[in-house]
């Protein structure tokens, strides 16, 4: 999708489809225009409608009028107010709104979207977050997977373009930077989305390797790949009982980025990278097993984090952590019982060889404390618990540092993308105990499986700032939003890009 930021006067601009935005007047004659300053003339044809009751402005209210004789060729008339509320629009909720003209338009075949940015638009929000909400909110509404359709679907027409109007120069330089930053991040979240929606059989660790280091080539970021026998020499004991039940072999990518960036503080993202999680011998059924091609989304994540940041040129010192493997039952796959040794020396009980995720991060984490990072964060889709606890409505967030979840839960509330602290009691560790090795993969006791997968992470992340965000129950959805369509959501590349910057604030 084209994105550009145009001067020109409302009334002027020749578009395929111009929005206007409009909440509840209190009566027809006070109707005004969100995002717009002068009263346009396009306001009466709106006018009209509120006056024989066909439109009110509430939230999700959407309507198409054809004026005559008007440089735009449709007005899409959306509504932003709230019912029994006082209007109260923050970012998730504007990009709601973008998001459903965008959708809205994509049925009609519409191909170009043109946007005010004006009136009291300009007072709710600064220019260059308001630039950046509405770019990443039609870049995520418009995005669609298709590599795998022979036929496409007409009702899969896309938008080609969407124009950012403003009336004068007053605030073009901080909106065109806005609208790169937002252009960067929706389409990094849609490259993650790509990642997670692509089928198991077309991407096996080694394939997600050769597409990391392709993306690192683009942006400039230097990256390793480490196949088996390096991983062998780093001897990632944990990783290689994981990966040795797969004819697909492991790989262990490192992204990096501002290598020589001096005096800047070091941040270590981990993502879990289980191309497919069969469960290995502790197999899943299968409704369980057709979620598992989402297993690496935590890897998708970090791998289009650690691009976007390079983009958005932060001064910042990044390194992205991904191991990579396929967890299948076999021959020569492990089994329960096993006990592994991850490189930090630390031997492992494998109680259940479905508890994958963990044991390649192990792995990562211990390798991150070479960095002597300032803060360590890994993504995961870590425990189906994740689904009983906060559902689809926040990600799990645990931390051995109030001040690192602070942040997180920071950028949080900036990106939209919730998440919720949830304890690391000892007793989570205290049950992990094992007869015969330093820990075992999972408790002997059942419940608070999102806890207790936290606490064995949180073992291996020592000596330094961490924390672990649980995606299970957000990394893919089942149904359909204006902002995530079915399958994979992009979800934490937003999120975590943030929480990177707001160390760059810190300076
Ligand atoms: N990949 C799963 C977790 C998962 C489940 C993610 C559902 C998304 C949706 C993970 O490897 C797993 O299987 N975890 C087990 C842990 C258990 C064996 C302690 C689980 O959650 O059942
Ligand atoms: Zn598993
Ligand atoms: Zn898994």
């Amino acid at each position: 999708m084209e994105i550009t930021v145009t001067r020109n006067a409302v009334e002027e601009q020749k578009t395929s489809a111009l929005l206007l935005l409009f909440a509840p007047p209190a009566s027809p004659e006070k109707i005004a225009a969100f995002n717009l300053s002068q009263p346009a003339s396009y306001l009466a044809k709106v006018k009209a409608l509120v006056q024989r009751g066909d439109f009110h402005g509430k939230s999700k209210e959407l309507l198409w009028l054809y004026p005559e004789n008007a440089a735009a060729q449709r007005l899409l008339v959306a509504g932003i107010g709230r019912e029994k509320e006082e209007t109260n629009i923050d970012g998730p909720f504007l990009q709601r709104v973008i998001a459903h003209a965008v959708v809205s338009s994509r049925r009609l075949g519409v191909k170009e979207l043109c946007v005010p940015l004006a009136g009291a638009m300009l007072e709710h929000f600064d220019p260059a977050p308001l630039a950046r909400l509405v770019v990443e909110a039609a870049l995520l509404a418009n995005y669609q997977f298709t590599p795998y359709k022979t036929r496409i679907d007409k009702n899969c027409a896309a938008l080609q373009s969407l124009t950012l109007l403003l009336e004068n120069s007053k605030h073009e330089i901080a909106v065109k930077s806005g609208a790169r930053a937002g252009k960067i991040l929706g389409t990094w979240t849609c490259f993650a989305r790509d990642l997670q929606n692509t089928p198991p059989n077309d991407l096996s660790p080694a394939r997600f390797a050769e597409l990391a280091q392709a993306q690192a080539a683009n942006v400039k970021l230097s990256c390793e790949v480490w196949d088996e026998h390096k991983i062998r020499e780093q001897k990632m004991g944990a990783l290689l009982g994981v990966a040795q039940g797969s004819a697909q072999p492991p790989r262990f990518v490192i992204l990096e980025k501002n290598a020589a960036g001096a005096k800047q503080p070091t941040l270590v993202l981990i993502g879990k990278g289980v191309t497919f999680d069969s469960g290995g011998l502790a197999i899943k059924g299968l409704e369980a097993m057709l979620e598992m091609k989402y297993d690496m989304s935590g890897a998708a994540v970090v791998l289009a984090a650690l691009c976007a940041l390079a983009e958005l040129e932060t001064p910042l010192h990044v390194i992205g952590l991904i191991p990579l493997v396929e967890n299948m039952p076999s021959g020569m796959a492990q089994r329960p019982g096993d006990v592994v040794r991850a490189c930090n020396g630390k031997t492992i009980e494998v109680a259940d060889t479905d508890a994958e995720g963990r044991l390649i991060l192990a792995d990562a984490l211990a390798y991150a404390s070479r960095f002597k990072p300032e803060a360590v964060i890994d993504i995961a889709t870590l425990t189906g618990a994740m689904h009983y606890v906060l559902g689809d409505t926040a990600a799990g967030l645990f931390a051995n540092d109030g001040a690192l979840a602070e942040r997180i839960k920071k950028a949080a509330q900036q990106t939209g993308e919730r998440v919720w602290e949830l304890p690391l009691y000892p007793e989570f560790t205290q049950q992990l105990e094992s007869e015969i090795a330093d820990i075992r993969n999972v408790a002997s006791k059942r419940g608070a499986g999102a806890s207790k997968g936290a606490a064995f992470l949180a073992s291996f992340a020592e000596g330094y700032k961490w924390a672990h965000l649980d995606i299970a129950a957000m990394a893919s959805s089942m149904k359909a939003t204006v902002l995530t369509p079915k399958g994979g959501t992009g979800w934490g590349v937003r999120i975590v890009v943030e929480a990177c910057r707001q160390f760059e604030e810190q300076k």
